[in-house]
């Protein structure tokens, strides 16, 4: 039986193992996902046996993206752009990392809102946390050539502004709606809007070139900033199918069948978040 799991601390909200068990039972493989508690402490001692004990790879959420991207040997070009790997597995007996919420957050434009790159504005990017190098890393892959990120915490945006060079600027999070007029991309990497609390307090009225707007956060699935732009006409992009697109390299690797993100799986997730 091959086996993978999700490690993290806490670990216990993580949906992996709902997306991967769905995935396991609907193409008949003799597998197993599973959660793993792992302190930042015990993290190298974890990685060191994890081959060892069958494991052929996992998963890596907070607080460990930045110490497993540090501790695999091969490192794939999305996680040392982004700084963190969120996908780990063995090649040979040497580990490997990837960081493919960037791949995850693409394919969910591409899937949600096939026509967003046809207008050739702006992207913003509203914060500069972990995500958000993911997302600004992904833009620049698909020829985004003008993409502003806006934080609270303006070191930090200009912090991925130097890391990524001159198609990424870096403002305040206080002049973001002066951006809004050109913007054919926005974004929200913040923690806002999570369990309904708070608003990005975008003025979609300003919006001159349809943008898409997109929202990490996925619970709720409507967010006060998705439910805004669709109120004004904009197409909006939830957070939920970027974190079941960002599961689909992992499983590859781990179980070697490349997995679809169906509706139903969707449908799947969706009904646990709303009964959260
Ligand atoms: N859908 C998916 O697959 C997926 C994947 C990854 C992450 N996410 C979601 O994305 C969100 C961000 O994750 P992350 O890892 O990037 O978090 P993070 O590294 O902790 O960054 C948090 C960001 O939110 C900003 N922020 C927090 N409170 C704020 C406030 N009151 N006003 C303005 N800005 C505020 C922070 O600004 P400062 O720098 O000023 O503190 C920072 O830019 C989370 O909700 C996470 O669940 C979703």
């Amino acid at each position: 039986m091959t086996k993978a799991c999700v490690i993290g601390w806490p670990i216990a909200h993580s949906r992996s193992p709902l997306i991967h068990g769905y995935w396991l039972r609907k193409y008949g493989i003799d597998g197993a996902y599973t959660k793993e508690p792992v302190k930042p402490e015990e993290l190298g001692g974890f990685l060191a046996t994890l081959k060892d004990r069958g494991f052929a790879g996992c998963n890596v959420t907070v607080p460990h993206k930045e110490a497993a991207f540090a501790a695999a040997v091969i490192k794939s070009q999305s996680a040392i752009a982004v700084g963190a790997a969120n996908t780990l597995w063995f090649e040979g007996q040497d580990l490997a990392c990837a960081n493919t919420d960037t791949y995850g957050f693409i394919a969910n434009l591409d899937q949600c809102a096939p026509r967003w790159k046809e207008t050739d504005g702006a992207a913003l990017v509203l914060g500069a946390g972990g995500s958000a190098r993911g997302v600004v890393y992904g833009l620049l892959d698909r020829g985004c050539h003008d993409i502003r990120v806006f934080n609270r915490t303006i070191e930090r945006a200009e912090e991925i502004a130097r890391h990524f060079g001159a198609a990424v600027s870096a403002w305040s999070w206080d002049v973001r709606n002066d951006h809004v007029a050109q913007a054919s991309v926005i974004v929200n990497t913040t923690i806002i809007g999570m369990n309904g609390k708070g608003d990005p307090e975008i003025d979609f009225k300003l919006a001159k070139l349809g943008p898409v707007v997109a929202d990490l956060v996925y619970v709720p699935l409507e967010t006060p900033l998705l439910r805004s732009a669709r109120t004004h006409g904009l197409v909006g992009v939830d957070g939920l199918g970027m974190l079941l697109h960002q599961a689909v390299p992992g499983f590859e690797k781990w179980f070697g069948v490349r997995p679809e993100v169906s509706s139903e799986l969707y449908a799947l997730v969706a009904e646990n978040i709303r009964e959260a």
